[in-house]
Formats: structure tokens, C-alpha cells, sequence
């Protein structure tokens, strides 16, 4: 007996301070980890070209045809997934690929292209294994708490998801705490950025968001572990010193790629897609596959006021995002345009295997407007786009202001991928869109004209693949009609990527 209870509060002391450990310490899984080996035969001249490696890091003057107009001078960087296969052994996911950063640059009527691969702990890991591949056996969740004490759990930094830059310093990012810092110029990897504040999240949202008016980036991120937390911070634009300003406690925290912003309000938006953090422990597959689709729960608005800080929490009916839009104040209510979902399969439709399987059709989506009453508490909803829409965006000057366009991929045959760059007029209803054969697109990116007072007037940059060529180009379009004015195109099939941004006029 004595044993027993003494077996018994070795057992829990062991779990209390181990969860105390944990909770100050990373050890959530790996994202890259892989247990198929797949047999993967791409076809050679559809968008499968743009889910392959690409092996060599380019530096090339592209090809133009048409006009880019006078005023667009600057750099668009994007990051991206550019190695998915080591030895024959791939990546579950597309966005588990080894992260690259690619750079086109406008400047003095010539276009050139640049990439390199960013040197990651990751990075090194795989090609020290010379396997995409880890052995994954399923682990429970003690065990697994044994080996984020007693082992050093790999930091996952393969920033492949989005840019940003802070003062002068570019930076890659992912969903991880973890960042690397790049030269504008060479492209090379600095290191790990090197933040000086205490936050201390082991996910952060790669979609922050900018405040114009208070000159400040809005960001959240979750802290995993016995205790589960989402903290809101800020931080100036020159400043690497990141401020919390709230801190919401959850007891199983829902995974969300992005939020909203208004003036007065910062929402987050949780689907029942949440995860139990005594699985982080026990898992040995990746971060993502232990969250679980709760159908049967809701979806939360979590509104924090700015200002007092109040949290007020309304719910509707099951849904999952992964893009906002935009979000503003009006009438007494927050409005809310949201990329939407039925449920988070778009997860698991982007994995290599189903990619390169024609059979299998990609993701639908739609856009959709919440609107949340915060005197009744009332919320409605309402489809804004029936058709497929993906990556959107605005005019950065309507970030928190009522908008009236966005600018998106979108595609016309599910088993497809995104082939089409559209413009939604909300006021007037009607899309315009630009498409052109074995052509495929991913995000676009609005570049205002200077001393612009029209909301759509300037152009839209895309990066598109044109499979049959087996050539990327980079396209311009005006942006009110959605037509071409011109392209730049280098001889090489480049893979996608996932998200950038333009920096004007900048001398590299
Ligand atoms: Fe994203």
C-alpha cells in the first residue's frame, strides 16, 4: 500500500513539474515530418510543375513583354516551400517543403529574379539525415513528456510562409516562434531574428496585421502546455520589441492561420478545430495533425476590446478560415470578411499525395460576411463571392475601413489548381477576371498609384506558372480591369509559393 501511494505521488509529481517544464519550454512536433514514401509521377506540363523541387538557386534578368508602368519601382519578396523530395522521400505537405525565399525586383525598366534557400535548423537536419522521412511511432503522451524534458527537441524554423520586415531588417516567417532574419540583397540567411521582448508563444500567426493610424503591428500567438494561453502583442514598425497586451487563457486552443482588426477591436476566430496539448506531447507526426474537427461545437468570435481590454466571446454555427479579408466598425458592428470553409479538409488537401492525384479535387471556398451586433449580440452572416476565391486582398489603405474591392486567386474546375486572378466589386456585385491557358496563379498583390484617389487604382503583381511553357512569369494587370499590361518571364518552372509582399522603391 505504502508503495502504491508512493509509486502514485512519484507519478504526479513527475506530471506537475514536468508540465511546469513543458509549459516554459518548445516541444511541439515537428512539422516536417513524413511517414509515406510516395510514389510520385507529376505530370510535366500541369500545375503538379509547380509542387516540384527546384534545385538550383537562380539570379537572372526576366524577359518583358508589354509595359510596367513608370511609378513602379521596388522589390517583391515571397516565401515559399522549395524542396520537397531528399532520396526519395518527400514531404506529407506541400507546406512542409524546405523554405525558400524568391525575390522579383522592378527597378530602371528591367525585371530580375532571384532565389535562395533559407539556412534552417531544419534545413540541416534533413540533409544531415538525407530523409524527408522520421520514424514516427506513436508515442504517449508520458513518454512524449519524458522526451521534451530529457531530450532537445528540435526548433522548428523553416520559415516558408510569409515576409516581413522590421526597421531594416527582412525577415522570414512561419507559424513558429522561430524567424530568420535574410539580406535584401544576397538573400543569404542572417540567422535566427533576434527579438528583444519575453514573448513567449510557441505559435505565431504569420498574417500580422498593420495599423495604419496607431502605426503599429497587431499579432497573437498561443503558448502550448499545461495551462494554454493566447496572448495578443503589438510592436512598432522599427522595433523588435513586441508588447502584450492581453493574455486569454483556453483550455484547447484552436488553430488559426490568421485574425482581425478593426479601430477598436482585435477578433479572433475559433473554429472547433482544436487541439487537446496532451497530444503535442504524445505526437510524433506534425503540429497540425493533432488538432481535431469538432462539428458538433461552435465557432467563437473572441472580441478584445483595444482600449479596456474586455473580452467578449459570441459564437454561430461550425466553420473553418484560413484568410480574412478585411475587417471594420459600422453601425454598432464589427463586419467581418472571411475566406471560409465547411470544415478544415483543405488541411489535409494539401498533401503531396493528393496533389499529384488528378482524381482528387482541390479545396472550395467562399467569401463570407459576419457581421457581429455588439449591443445585441446578434450575429448574421452572408455570402459575399459563391465562387471559388483564395488569397485575397485589399488596398492596404482600406485595412480596417470599409472596402469595396478585392483582389484574389480563384480557379473554374476544382480539379484544378487556382488558374484564374479576379477582381470582386462588392458594391456593383460583378467579378472580372483575368486567365489565360495551363496558366496558374497564387496571391495577388495591390500596388496603389501614387497620389491614388481611386480604391482600385493602381496594379495587381502576381507570380504565375505557365505549365505548358514550363516558364514562371511575373504579371502585371491593371487593377481596375483586371487586364493585362504586362509580364516578365524567366526560363525557368519556379515552385509556388505561399505569401510576400512589395517593398517600393528600395536600392538593393
Ligand atoms: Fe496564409
Amino acid at each position: 500500500m505504502i508503495k502504491r501511494i508512493a509509486l502514485s505521488l512519484g507519478v504526479l509529481c513527475l506530471v506537475v513539474f514536468g508540465s511546469f517544464i513543458w509549459f516554459q519550454k518548445e516541444s511541439y512536433p515537428d512539422q516536417l515530418t513524413t511517414h509515406i514514401a510516395i510514389e510520385i509521377e507529376p505530370e510535366q506540363d500541369s500545375y503538379m510543375l509547380g509542387f516540384q523541387n527546384i534545385q538550383s538557386e537562380i539570379n537572372e534578368q526576366a524577359i518583358l513583354q508589354g509595359t510596367f508602368p513608370e511609378w513602379l519601382e521596388g522589390d517583391l519578396f515571397f516565401a515559399g516551400p522549395g524542396r520537397f523530395e531528399i532520396n526519395d522521400t518527400f514531404t506529407t505537405n506541400w507546406s512542409g517543403g524546405l523554405a525558400m525565399i524568391h525575390r522579383w525586383s522592378i527597378k530602371n525598366g528591367t525585371v530580375t529574379y532571384a532565389n535562395k534557400f533559407i539556412e534552417n535548423e531544419i534545413a540541416k537536419k534533413v540533409i544531415e539525415r538525407g530523409s524527408m522521412k522520421e520514424p514516427r511511432n506513436k508515442k504517449s503522451w508520458l513518454s512524449g513528456l519524458a522526451t521534451a524534458l530529457f531530450s532537445d527537441a528540435p526548433i522548428y524554423d523553416n520559415t516558408n510562409t510569409n515576409i516581413m520586415k522590421i526597421g531594416n531588417e527582412f525577415i522570414a516567417v512561419s507559424e513558429s516562434a522561430h524567424t530568420n532574419s535574410f539580406d535584401p540583397c544576397t538573400l543569404k540567411t542572417i540567422g535566427h531574428t533576434q527579438y528583444k521582448d519575453e514573448v513567449d508563444c510557441h505559435y505565431i500567426c504569420a498574417h500580422p496585421l498593420f495599423d495604419k493610424e496607431k502605426n503599429e503591428w497587431i499579432n497573437y500567438g498561443t503558448t502550448f502546455g499545461a495551462r494554454c494561453y493566447y496572448k495578443l502583442f503589438t510592436f512598432k514598425p522599427d522595433s523588435k520589441e513586441r508588447k502584450i497586451i492581453t493574455t486569454i487563457k483556453v483550455k484547447n486552443p484552436a488553430y488559426m492561420h490568421s485574425f482581425c482588426a478593426t479601430k477598436n477591436y482585435i477578433i479572433l476566430i475559433e473554429s472547433p478545430f482544436r487541439v487537446n496539448p496532451y497530444d503535442l506531447l504524445g505526437a510524433n507526426g506534425s503540429f497540425i495533425e493533432c488538432f481535431k474537427w469538432r462539428p458538433k461545437d461552435k465557432t467563437n468570435f473572441i472580441i478584445v476590446d483595444r482600449n479596456t481590454h474586455k473580452v467578449t466571446t459570441l459564437n454561430t454555427k461550425p466553420f473553418f478560415f484560413f484568410h480574412q479579408v478585411n475587417a471594420f466598425e459600422q453601425n454598432g458592428a464589427i463586419v467581418l470578411d472571411l475566406v471560409t470553409y465547411d470544415d478544415p479538409s483543405i488541411i489535409t488537401s494539401y498533401t503531396l499525395e493528393k496533389i499529384f492525384d488528378p482524381e482528387h479535387p482541390f479545396d472550395d471556398s467562399r467569401v463570407t460576411r459576419f457581421t457581429l451586433d455588439l449591443e445585441t449580440k446578434a450575429i448574421s452572416s452572408s455570402i459575399l463571392q459563391k465562387t471559388t476565391t483564395k488569397v485575397p486582398t485589399i488596398n492596404k489603405n482600406c485595412c480596417m475601413q470599409p472596402h469595396r474591392y478585392i483582389w484574389a486567386s480563384g480557379t473554374d474546375d476544382l480539379y484544378n489548381y487556382t488558374n484564374q486572378l479576379k477582381k470582386i466589386d462588392l458594391l456593383n456585385k460583378k467579378e472580372k477576371i483575368w486567365q489565360e491557358k495551363d496558366c496558374y496563379t497564387r496571391d495577388p498583390i495591390f500596388v496603389s498609384k501614387p497620389n491614388s484617389s481611386q480604391e482600385d487604382e493602381g496594379i495587381i503583381l502576381s507570380v504565375v506558372l505557365d505549365a505548358r511553357k514550363k516558364q514562371t512569369f511575373l504579371l502585371v494587370l491593371d487593377a481596375q480591369t483586371c487586364e493585362e499590361i504586362g509580364r516578365a518571364t524567366i526560363t525557368h518552372p519556379i515552385p509556388f509559393t505561399l505569401h510576400g509582399k512589395f517593398f517600393k522603391k528600395r536600392n538593393l
